[in-house]
């Protein structure tokens, strides 16, 4: 078949998901792309797909399931049985029920998902004294989302039909596990390193951050990402909650061991 167009869509508070599906994206090679970001407060609330077009999806997994937020913001994609590369990403652990997760949520928006991937991206959490996945996805990451970019290319040229074709088989389980819930916790401002630059503010997905006279991080609209404390320039921003700190120190323990990327065709 033929594609017209790519839509990059993604959700991507610390930019790993953003950066592999590019890196798909250049591997499937010369089709103009457009890119829908999800990430921020002023996220499209309606996002049509035609069935000439490929929706390439890219979300965190959070707590082996997709990203809550982004489950949320992706209602906004209405496919006409469009063909569809799904993908998640997650920090070095496991990405458990997400890519099923995601591949329901694509079925249910009118998508044909042909290809699916897990990829790693850098933790969240990971920090220099305790990185977990830090760095990815990596130049062998990027190559990988570049070489599924163009098998996806080939599996496209050979379907004449996507409602009749080979659809995709991903891992998981239904019902899924239970997924993250609320964290009644904000990462904490270190006054001192703070210069209120306002580099923050922009970061958050949920508009969570304000600066009046100091930063301020609203714990009912965050959700964790840590976005803010990638972005900080100053390190100012922190993980001071015990219950964090004690996930981060576990999967610096038990999730050093390098994953590579899956891919589902
Ligand atoms: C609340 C929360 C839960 C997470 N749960 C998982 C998980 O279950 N498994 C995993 O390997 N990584 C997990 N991560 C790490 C992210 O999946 C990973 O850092 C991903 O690269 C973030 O994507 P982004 O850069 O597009 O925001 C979690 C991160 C957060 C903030």
């Amino acid at each position: 078949m033929k594609i017209k167009k790519i839509r990059l869509i993604s959700f991507s508070p610390t930019r790993t998901s953003k950066r592999v599906i590019d890196a798909i994206a250049s591997g499937i090679g010369d089709i103009p792309a457009d890119t829908v970001d999800l990430t921020y407060p002023d996220a499209v609330s309606t996002l049509q797909i035609a069935a000439d077009e490929l929706a390439v999806i890219g979300v965190p997994v959070y707590a082996g399931r997709v990203a809550p937020l982004a489950a949320t913001r992706l209602a906004a994609i209405k496919g006409n049985s469009s063909p569809a590369v799904i993908v998640v990403i997650y920090g070095n652990r496991e990405f458990e029920d997400a890519l099923l997760e995601l591949k329901d949520i694509a079925e249910n928006a009118a998508l044909i998902p042909l290809a699916a991937g897990a990829f790693i991206g850098e933790h969240s959490y990971s920090g220099p004294a305790t990185p977990v996945g830090a760095g990815r996805p990596d130049s062998v990451d990027l190559a990988a989302a570049n070489a599924f970019g163009a098998k996806i290319r080939e599996k496209i040229a050979d379907i004449n039909d996507v409602t009749t074709g080979r659809g995709v088989h991903v891992p998981g389980n239904r019902p899924y596990k239970d997924g993250v819930g609320a964290i009644p916790f904000a990462p904490k401002v270190v006054e001192a390193q703070c210069t209120q630059c306002g580099i923050c503010l922009p970061a958050c997905p949920t508009g969570a951050i304000s600066l009046d006279s100091q930063i301020a991080i609203d714990q009912d609209l965050c959700i964790f990402c840590c976005a803010c404390i990638k972005n900080c320039p100053e390190d100012a921003l922190t993980i001071a909650a015990d219950p964090i700190k004690q996930k981060r120190q576990w999967l610096y323990e038990n999730c050093a061991e390098r994953k590579e990327p899956r891919i589902y065709l």
